[in-house]
């Protein structure tokens, strides 16, 4: 595929047909993400691939954790504060999600985001329990065969985020060009226990965030485009 048309076809995938990925494209894939530029060449990152039974049981360990979480949420605040003692369904995420809403124009822009997704499937915005149901799909990654999770060591401090944000791009566009779809995914970020039930992380590795990735499902979901700041945005004036 041609570049720019990569770059400008590469959306976020949330529909996957079942198909499995075949083994080597998936490691070819891996092979050539791996060619990114990190500082100093340090690649301090890693990678936990969930297929097969093991994605199954993480998703539904997951999709468990999602459903029991979501249900505290909404109990009044003295039992609320009880399940976060004596619930394990809590969030035990490594980096902390931000609580409540986005600062400045961050939040303009998710709400935009969001309200365009739930159009584009037909949700209205104060459907909650479709909301709620569309938000579980996250966690059983769209129906990706192939999950991956990411893991940053940070004693490499905030250049290991940079260098794994690289990574990832380049796997998305990777995938991409070999007729694949991929969603980075937060939400994957929000438990670590069932991954170190299922993988031997090494200690020092903190988990960032997920990925699905798949062969893209024809649905509605996936043709939505969200807006992309300009150049006025994106731009610091000069003095
Ligand atoms: C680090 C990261 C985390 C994300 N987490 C989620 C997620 O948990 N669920 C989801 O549906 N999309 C998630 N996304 C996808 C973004 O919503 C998406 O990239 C953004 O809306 C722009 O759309 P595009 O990828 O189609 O250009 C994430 C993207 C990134 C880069």
């Amino acid at each position: 595929m041609e570049f720019s048309e990569l770059m400008q076809s590469r959306r976020s995938i949330r529909a996957f047909k079942s198909d499995d990925i075949p083994e080597e494209l998936l490691s070819t894939l891996l092979n050539e993400a791996l060619e990114s530029p990190s500082s100093s060449n340090s690649q301090p990152f890693k990678v936990a691939i969930a297929r097969g039974d093991t994605a199954k049981q993480i998703g539904a360990e997951l999709t468990d954790k999602y459903r029991r979480s979501n249900a505290i949420m909404r109990k009044p605040l003295p039992l609320k504060l009880l399940s976060f003692i004596t619930d394990d369904s809590m969030p035990d995420s490594d980096y902390k999600p931000i609580l409540g809403k986005y600062p400045g124009i961050y939040q303009a822009r998710r709400v935009a985001t969001g309200k365009g997704l739930y159009q584009t499937i037909g949700i209205a915005r104060d459907d909650y329990k479709a909301r709620a149901a569309n938000m579980e799909k996250n966690f059983s990654f769209f129906g990706a065969p192939v999950a991956l999770f990411f893991f940053v060591d940070p004693r490499m401090t905030h250049t290991a985020l940079v260098d794994l944000g690289i990574f990832m791009q380049s796997l998305m566009l990777g995938a991409k060009n070999k007729g694949l779809g991929t969603c980075a995914e937060g939400a994957l970020g929000i438990w670590r226990g069932p991954l170190d039930k299922h993988f031997s992380i090494p200690s020092e590795f903190k988990l960032v965030c997920g990925m699905a990735i798949g062969y893209p499902e024809d649905d509605k979901v996936n043709q939505f485009r969200p807006d992309k700041m300009g150049l006025e945005d994106l731009l610091i004036t000069p003095k």
